[in-house]
């Protein structure tokens, strides 16, 4: 399974990229608008730092101005994949794109139809919102797990995306519905980390260490 993650911050990309953990980034208008800075100059930063797929979003609601933001996103970084919403423009956005072999990722993903759609179109990432979904009392993982098993009946290469992942269980469940990549925000992605037996465990460990070295060091001053 893939991890991306999901964020503009330049100093998360690098702090993940340095755990030697990171696939690739996603971003939305959303979270680069948390970051103040020209979108072309941020996408080109982001690109310095991972080789692994960037995605950005386009920000309009007509195909035309959709295929139009693709067809330079892609001048900006040769990893960028075209962020698409799921709506009618945007699946017809992504089938002219498609064509001329920019790589597209179908976002704002509640349906099974709408991966379906994604696919139809030769997506080449399906993002699911699982935490939107949740937050409406729907089970959000279920498109997950629904979207993975109708590509595995038709032998659908476009690749599934699990997004809007909001705790680490939601990982867990992402990796078990077979989703081929899981994105990330950076809080999630350190309290994957996160065990308190991994802590008392590695402080005893040095604790006694610590005992040994001391102990050695005593019985070599009294030779
Ligand atoms: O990048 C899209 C998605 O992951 C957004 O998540 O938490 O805003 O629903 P969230």
């Amino acid at each position: 399974m893939q991890f991306f993650l999901d964020t503009g911050s330049l100093e998360e990309i690098r702090t993940a990229q340095a755990w030697g953990i990171l696939d690739g980034v996603t971003t939305n208008p959303s979270l680069v608008s948390k970051e103040g800075m020209d979108h072309k100059a941020l996408i080109r930063e982001i690109a310095s730092i991972t080789s692994g797929p960037i995605s950005v979003e386009t920000t309009s609601e007509r195909a035309e101005e959709m295929v139009a933001q693709g067809r330079e996103y892609v001048t900006w970084a040769p990893n960028a994949i075209v962020k698409v919403p799921a709506t009618a423009e945007g699946i017809k956005a992504a089938s002219i794109m498609g064509k001329e072999g920019i790589r597209i990722n179908v976002t704002l993903v509640f349906s099974p139809n709408q991966a379906l759609l994604a696919a139809k179109v030769g997506a080449y990432f399906v993002s699911p919102f699982v935490g939107r979904l949740d937050d409406i009392s729907e089970d959000g993982m279920q498109v997950v797990r629904d979207t993975v098993q109708i590509y595995r009946n038709f032998g659908f290469r476009t690749k599934v995306l699990a997004a809007s992942l909001r705790h680490p269980i939601h990982v867990v469940e992402a990796a078990k519905a077979g989703a081929d990549i899981a994105t990330i925000p950076f809080k999630v992605m350190e309290q994957l980390f996160k065990h308190p037996l991994t802590d008392t465990g590695q402080e005893r460990f040095l604790a006694d260490w610590r005992k040994l070295q001391a102990e050695l060091e005593r019985k070599k001053t009294k030779v």
